[in-house]
């Protein structure tokens, strides 16, 4: 393993040379793939249009490199250890030749069902093995995933199916999560009612719930993979051809859909993935992400089979059935790295060390934190209570739309600080703009996070509509790429992330558009108009606090928040229910029209003592109001 840095000095080199010759620096770490046909240039780019390509009229298939190439020296090594929901149920290993041969006939499955190289499935499971199946199945045939997260609702799964035209949705009778059980299928039933794309529904059977099956639509997984052959040979993909569609938030409008393709992302989750948990051969790493999000396709999935490693892909949740499970999970697997999100550490921090006492973690080497800042006391608690002072922790920066991780410590390698993502990777260039625009050069200073150069998995378009991707993310600062952070670098040079600058949230590691659930509460007819802000949740890092004005009186707002946390569970998911709710006679606006949100920011983090300027509002009493007011 060529790309594998393992002193600080290397890095330190490695990152010169990934500067100074970025396209002689990617090629080397491409060389330890197996290509179908090696590319003719490195790198073609802007960030004007944008038009980014990585590895040009280069020939390769993914699978071949998460799969087919581990099979000679490692066929009967475990490639995902499942571990289910309940802990009395048994859990199930596939090896890499048993990953192959599912792999191969799911896709056989896919194939009869007409899927073509191009073709958009959505995938709308829960979190078992066949859901990676179906992953790589799509990317062996060269079909596009879309994996919608299971959490989300009716509303939410039809808008993504539709939106990027799905012929076939994958999904399961149901899925397990903690003590309850959710009807997936009938959700998807309910949002096919609105979706003429879809011509075929694959059904897993997981929870055993009696499903209704639409003849000439609807086949059973277990089924059409009984009379499907295990031979499938990789189609052949154009390194820039699409890998997936991913769905996530932005501060206006509906989720767009960030497409992912090939070559570049599959070199560099690859590369980040060694070096930042400094994977060694043989270990068990267990990342805790969902498939629905980022972090379930790049490092449950994609980034640690492309490794060769043994993955442990876990259906249940942090709690159940008790606060220990996670340690348990860990002690019964003997899981060497471990990746999650801050939520739950803050979650299982309150729960107490009495869930962590009875179990052996010794077998951990590598911690892990992803998906929004980690708060001091949540760090050392990790540090201390599941590291026991002896794994470094990896606190990685990255987006849906960087692909990999772009900031975070090399593990054991990079110094780490509490709450600091440290370091770039080799190949990133990150930079801080001021408002203006002008580089913040230098250390100690605070800005807007770009970056400068194009790293491999970066985004390339939003699904169906270029001109957004390209005002969202390389409008604001001409010649960058900007990710909503805001971000310090210290006295040190190092990176310590502060938080989102624009009206998207991070809670509990969901992130989640202000304007959608606005969208949503403003469904409700009695609902005249609503403003959402984000305000320090001790365990979910951020809390949606909802300001509503409405035409009931106040003997009623008991019945309008139900009818309210009711539309936003129904149109988005229950991960976006305001935690509060507080109805006022009218939000603070100015003169233009435009809600003052930096003040209900304050008002919901209990900040009332400095509002700053309100005399430009059109009615400042109301701030007043608000203030006196209280939430619900
Ligand atoms: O605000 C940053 C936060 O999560 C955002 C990206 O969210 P998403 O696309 O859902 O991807 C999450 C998983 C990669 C970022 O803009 N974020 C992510 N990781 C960190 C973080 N904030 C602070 N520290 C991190 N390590």
């Amino acid at each position: 393993m060529t790309a594998r840095i393992s002193t600080f000095e290397q890095y330190q080199e490695e990152y010169k040379k990934s500067i100074e010759d970025p396209e002689g620096f990617w090629a080397g770490i491409a060389e330890n793939f197996t290509w179908k046909k090696k590319w003719d240039k490195v790198l073609e780019w802007n960030f004007k249009e944008p038009n980014i390509k990585w590895f040009l009229n280069a020939k390769l298939n993914i699978t071949e490199n998460c799969i087919d190439r581990h099979l000679a020296h490692k066929g009967h090594q475990p490639a995902i250890v499942w571990e289910p929901n309940d802990p009395s149920e048994k859990s199930i290993t596939l090896t890499y030749n048993q990953l192959h041969e599912q792999v191969c006939t799911f896709s056989n499955v896919l194939k009869k069902q007409g899927v073509k190289k191009g073709d958009r499935v959505c995938i709308y499971m829960p979190m078992v093995p066949e859901a990676a199946v179906a992953m790589l199945a799509c990317a062996r045939i060269g079909a596009v995933h879309s994996v919608v997260f299971a959490g989300f609702s009716t509303q939410s799964l039809s808008d993504r199916i539709n939106d990027c035209n799905c012929e076939v949705v994958i999904t399961s009778d149901g899925l397990f999560r903690g003590a309850k059980t959710v009807e997936l299928k009938k959700i998807v039933d309910e949002a096919l009612a609105v979706c003429p794309c879809v011509r075929n529904v694959i059904v897993l059977k997981r929870t055993g719930t009696p499903v209704e099956m639409k003849e000439g639509r609807d086949i059973y997984w277990t089924e059409e993979m009984q009379n499907s052959s295990g031979d499938c040979s990789s189609e052949e993909m154009d390194s820039e051809d699409m890998l997936y569609i991913l769905y996530t938030s932005g501060s206006t409008g509906k989720p767009k859909g960030v497409v992912h393709t090939t070559a570049g992302y599959m070199v560099y989750t690859w590369y980040s993935f060694l070096n930042v948990f400094q994977y060694n051969d043989g270990d068990v790493y267990w990342c805790t992400a969902d498939i629905g999000w980022v972090t379930g396709h790049s490092y449950t999935v994609y980034a640690p089979l492309l490794a060769g490693a043994t993955i442990v892909m876990f259906e249940g949740i942090p709690v159940y059935p008790d606060a220990g499970r996670f340690w348990s999970v860990i002690e019964k697997h003997e899981v060497n790295i471990f990746y999650t999100a801050p939520t739950a550490i803050r979650s299982l921090m309150a729960s107490g060390l009495d869930f962590v006492k009875p179990y052996d973690l010794g077998s951990l080497r590598v911690l892990g934190s992803v998906g929004e800042p980690i708060n001091e006391e949540a760090w050392i608690w990790y540090n201390e209570n599941i590291g026991k002072n002896q794994c470094p922790i990896v606190d990685t920066w990255w987006q849906t739309e960087t692909g990999g991780i772009l900031i975070s410590p090399l593990a054991g390698i990079t110094e780490t600080k509490p709450s600091y993502a440290m370091l770039p990777l080799p190949g990133v260039q990150p930079v801080l703009l001021d408002s203006t625009g002008h580089e913040l050069t230098g250390n100690a200073v605070e800005g807007n996070l770009c970056i400068k150069f194009p790293w491999p998995s970066m985004i390339r378009t939003t699904y169906g509509d270029h001109e957004r991707c390209r005002q969202t993310y390389f409008d604001t600062y001409p010649n960058m790429y900007f990710t909503g952070d805001g971000c310090r670098r210290d006295a040190d040079g190092d990176y310590r992330i502060i938080g989102r600058v624009d009206d998207v949230l991070k809670v509990s590691g969901h992130r989640l558009g202000t304007a959608d659930i606005e969208d949503a509460i403003n469904h409700c007819p009695e609902v005249v108009e609503s403003a959402v802000v984000g305000y320090p949740h001790p365990v979910k890092g951020q809390g949606i606090y909802a300001f509503v004005t409405c035409d009931k009186a106040e003997h009623e707002y008991a019945a309008l928040k139900q009818d309210i946390l009711h539309n936003v569970t129904n149109l988005i998911g229950p991960i976006a229910k305001p935690d509060k709710i507080q109805f006022v006679r009218g939000l603070p606006k100015t003169r233009s029209g435009k809600i003052m949100r930096r003040i209900l920011r304050k008002i919901a983090e209990g900040d009332t003592s400095n509002l700053g300027d309100t005399t430009t509002l059109i009615d400042p009493t109301v701030v007043e109001e608000i203030k006196n007011g209280v939430a619900s």
